[in-house]
């Protein structure tokens, strides 16, 4: 019964990952899941923007950052001299964030600065970010070199990418693919933290590079 059961379960998360590389869409109502506390425990939040690299005066970019799972523990460890930029392109996703941060107001966390846009179109100035974390959503790009070379864009010299994948996800890359697609795009390989299930892998933005000279070079 109980191999029966996990068979199951296999089936339907292959399903789902091969539909949507195929057709590119977003599981409704994976707010509640991402917000759960099941998944909190297992990737909580601490751990997660401490491995990306977040520090206090940052300021920050979550790109797909949902309804807030990370969001609100980077706006604490950035501080009041820090600041979050925190975007999506799901509508419902930044209104329940909207909401939470209506609910609990910290005086003591940096702005979080929520913003409806693509991961595509980045609506920041060039080289304004210290550091862009995503969590679970780099594969979910289809044009994930463009975002990419956004993210490029906006990152400081010397500035850190921190991408995070956990197995669940049914858009889970492997380690390789994800450095790849950070190689690819020129960033260097920093740190690698976790394990096969989950894991954060931080880039560097290399220092004095050109961004017209490096979007031509590749
Ligand atoms: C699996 S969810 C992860 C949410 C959040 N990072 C977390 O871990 O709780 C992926 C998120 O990426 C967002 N997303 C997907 N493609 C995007 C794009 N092109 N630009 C901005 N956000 C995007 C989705 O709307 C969704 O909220």
């Amino acid at each position: 019964m109980i191999i029966k059961i996990i068979v199951g379960i296999l089936v339907v998360f292959a399903v789902i990952r091969l539909s949507k590389k195929l057709f590119h869409f977003q599981l409704p109502f994976v707010e509640y899941i991402l917000d759960s506390d099941l998944r909190c425990k297992g990737q909580p939040p601490e751990r997660v923007i401490s491995r990306s690299g977040v520090q206090k005066g940052m300021t920050i970019l979550e790109i797909g950052c949902g309804s807030g799972t990370y969001t609100i523990q980077a706006a604490q460890t950035v501080g009041k001299s820090g600041k979050v930029f925190a975007l999506d392109i799901k509508p419902q996703a930044l209104l329940r964030l909207n909401n939470k941060l209506t609910q609990n107001q910290n005086p003591e966390a940096g702005e979080i600065c929520p913003m409806l846009e693509n991961a595509c179109k980045l609506p920041l100035s060039d080289e304004s970010c210290d550091l862009v974390f995503m969590v679970s959503v780099l594969q979910e790009i289809p044009n994930r070199r463009k975002a990419l070379e956004e993210i490029w864009r906006v990152l400081k010299p010397n500035g850190i990418l921190a991408v995070t994948e956990v197995m669940v996800d049914p858009d889970y890359p492997l380690k390789r693919t994800t450095i790849r697609n950070g190689e690819d795009a020129g960033f260097t390989i920093g740190e690698f933290f976790g394990n096969l299930w989950e894991y954060t892998i931080r880039f560097r933005k290399p220092l004095n590079i050109n961004i017209k000279e490096n979007i031509e070079a590749r």
